[in-house]
């Protein structure tokens, strides 16, 4: 059966693209039913137009509290049934309500490796701290700030020349791969949550750059 998906998006939209490639070529068997964003002039909102998505922009200006607004659109969310809530460059941090709704099936994808560089600006801050490394990763959503149970990381190379600009690029090309995979991981059930460790069945762990092996992408 296939894998009903709601994304949420505040930006140009890259990784929502990447994941609507990933389901048109048959790798992922998946539909986005609804994207959402909380910026009208989101790049998601057009990516998701233009292959036939409902898309919606939810004006948060129009509620009093953060709260309110997650509220709303967690009741819009409920409507779609969605067996996954992907967010993709979702820019602003849940309440707790949001999360209680669908904890479990939320996931993010964070450019660090987490648990360094949460928050905002991963990518300069990676660079200003003197990092070594830095990388990407998909993790389940809790109500910590990019602190939840880790699916997939990769790890990214910081080269003395790079600027927040040509890391986010390289880390980028790392999102487009890790995320697909681990939706698709997710939709064929393979993901099991221990506590606060995700094993993903069968995968191949203990290698670099990915970890777990890529597969799929
Ligand atoms: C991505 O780099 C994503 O990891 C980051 O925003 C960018 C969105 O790009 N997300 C966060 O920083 C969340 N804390 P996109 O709109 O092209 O997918």
């Amino acid at each position: 059966m296939s894998c009903n998906i709601v994304v949420l998006a505040s930006g140009r939209g890259s990784n929502l693209k990447a994941i609507i490639d990933a389901i048109n070529k048959g790798k992922i068997d998946a539909k986005i039913s609804l994207v959402i964003s909380d910026k009208k002039s989101s790049g998601a909102l057009e990516i998701a137009k233009q292959n036939n998505i409902q898309a919606k922009f939810f004006d948060p200006a129009f509620f009093e509290t953060r709260r309110g607004y997650d509220i709303y659109i967690a009741e819009r969310i409920k409507k779609e049934n969605p067996d996954l809530v992907v967010l993709a460059g979702y820019m602003r941090i849940l309440s707790d309500e949001f999360i209680d709704a669908f904890e479990g099936k939320l996931l993010n994808i964070h450019p660090s490796l987490i648990p360094s560089f949460q928050g905002l600006k991963a990518q300069k801050q990676a660079i200003e701290f003197g990092a070594k490394f830095s990388g990407a990763t998909v993790h389940f959503v809790n109500k910590e700030l990019d602190n939840g149970p880790v699916i997939i990381q990769a790890v990214v190379p910081i080269t003395l020349e790079d600027t927040p600009e040509t890391l986010s690029e390289k880390i980028l090309k790392w999102e487009h791969r890790i995320y697909p995979q681990a939706i698709k991981w997710f939709c064929e059930g393979r993901i099991k949550l221990e506590g606060r460790k995700v094993i993903v069945e069968n995968a191949k762990y203990g290698e670099l750059p990915v970890n777990p092996a890529l597969e799929d992408f």
